[in-house]
């Protein structure tokens, strides 16, 4: 595991690295360096890849369902590392969690319904939601103390007969909160005494920095996990995106028979081949290669905010999870487009643009730092002189 290792990864059809110039205007082939989409320039676990290489040598790729083993694999890791109990049966597989959370938004919810999301978020919760035909109703988080913080007097304003969903991100993306088991127990006792069905997606939980301690939603009480609907993966822990699997797990029967019919219905029955073979490989022999990578990316995170936060104007938000940098430009003084243009045309980064994220993503950008230090030091480099040449 040398995570200071840098790879190529222009021309492999990725989407971080491909799809930068058309995207964001800066080129790869002129120096670009793409710190956007949440995935790792990181090579994964060699097991994984073990396993991918029986997959192809077979030579016969036809239709797929996951293996026997891919379930108790899931089950393992979820006992092991989340002191959470899941049974088999609950367990659905999914095209991704972007996926799923279409499925779910269409399955649960009506059109013209509100669903509940918590601003800035993952923008995929936003388009799952007003793709569908639904309305978005913004809880938007504040910041105390250098992170965020749910606003629950905003949120009982939000609760009404047509308000019939909520999705959670937990371990929340950008900020990198790690939800207290105290929020996590407010937000769902709102949402159980609204009739509010509240998705929680925990994708981002094996990424968290110590001593924070990601608390499994529904391992708070048996009661609270019939009623709510949990989604997790591999893919974010070990880099396995372009696999395209995730799991929806649902305890409560009826909600699980309703979403399987949702997934039939939009034509999900089987899997891609590889996907569930990439995360069960992960998940049974991944676990020193992640135990590896949390303090690479730790001594990452610290790099960024020694770097940025000496910049007069410029604050990051102290991550407690994720690998997803949330830097607060507000106070640079300068208008968030002409910061845009310079990141981009002079320091020739790709960073996601907070505004992407809902309106309360205003004037902060979002910075990938998964890649081998010297590739961070070197951007983190034209970021520093770029954000202070703005200022000159
Ligand atoms: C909170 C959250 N959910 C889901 C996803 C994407 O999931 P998938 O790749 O399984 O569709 C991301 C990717 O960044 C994310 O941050």
């Amino acid at each position: 595991m040398n995570f200071d290792q840098v790879h190529s990864r222009l021309n492999t059809s990725s989407v971080k690295w491909d799809k930068m110039e058309a995207l964001f205007g800066v080129s790869a082939k002129e120096g670009g360096i793409p710190l956007w989409v949440a995935d790792m320039d990181f090579k994964g676990p060699e097991v994984v890849k073990d396993a991918l290489h029986e997959a192809v040598d077979r030579g016969i790729w036809g239709y797929t369902v996951p293996s026997d083993d891919y379930k108790p694999a899931i089950i393992d890791w979820m006992a092991k590392r989340h002191q959470w109990k899941v049974e088999p049966d609950w367990i659905l597989n999914a095209n991704g969690i972007v996926h799923a959370l279409y499925g779910l938004v269409q399955c649960f919810t009506k059109p013209g319904d509100s669903v509940i999301v918590q601003t800035p978020v993952y923008h995929k919760f936003l388009s799952a939601v007003t793709d569908n035909g639904r309305q978005l109703a913004a809880n938007p988080l504040v910041k105390n103390d250098g992170v965020y913080e749910m606003d629950f007097d905003q949120l009982v304003t939000l609760a009404g007969p047509k308000t019939t969903m909520m999705i959670l991100c937990s371990p929340h993306n950008p900020g990198g909160r790690v939800w207290s088991k105290a929020e996590l127990e407010r937000v769902a006792a709102f949402c159980l005494a609204n009739d509010i069905l509240l998705i929680c997606d925990e994708i981002h939980h094996d990424l968290v920095y110590g001593p924070n301690k990601h608390t499994v939603l529904g391992s708070l009480s048996a009661e609270l996990e019939e009623k709510i609907i949990s989604c997790t993966a591999a893919s974010k822990t070990f880099n396995l995106a372009g696999g395209m699997t995730g799991n929806v797990i649902i305890r409560n029967q009826r909600m699980r028979d309703q979403f399987s019919q949702q997934q039939a219905r939009n034509g999900m029955v089987l899997c891609n081949m590889f996907g569930p073979i990439m995360s069960e490989a992960a998940y049974r022999g991944g676990e020193e290669w992640l135990d590896a990578l949390v303090p690479y990316l730790m001594a990452n995170r610290d790099l960024v905010d020694r770097t940025l936060n000496q910049i007069p104007g410029v604050k990051t938000m102290s991550l407690q999870s994720t690998y997803l940098a949330w830097i607060d430009l507000s106070e640079l003084g300068k208008p968030f487009a002409d910061i845009v243009s310079a990141v981009q045309g002079d320091a020739k980064l790709a960073l996601n643009l907070g505004p992407a994220f809902g309106a309360a993503g205003a004037d902060h950008l979002r910075l990938n730092f998964a890649c081998p230090r010297p590739v961070l030091e070197e951007a983190l480099g034209r970021l520093e002189r770029t954000l202070r040449s703005l200022q000159s």
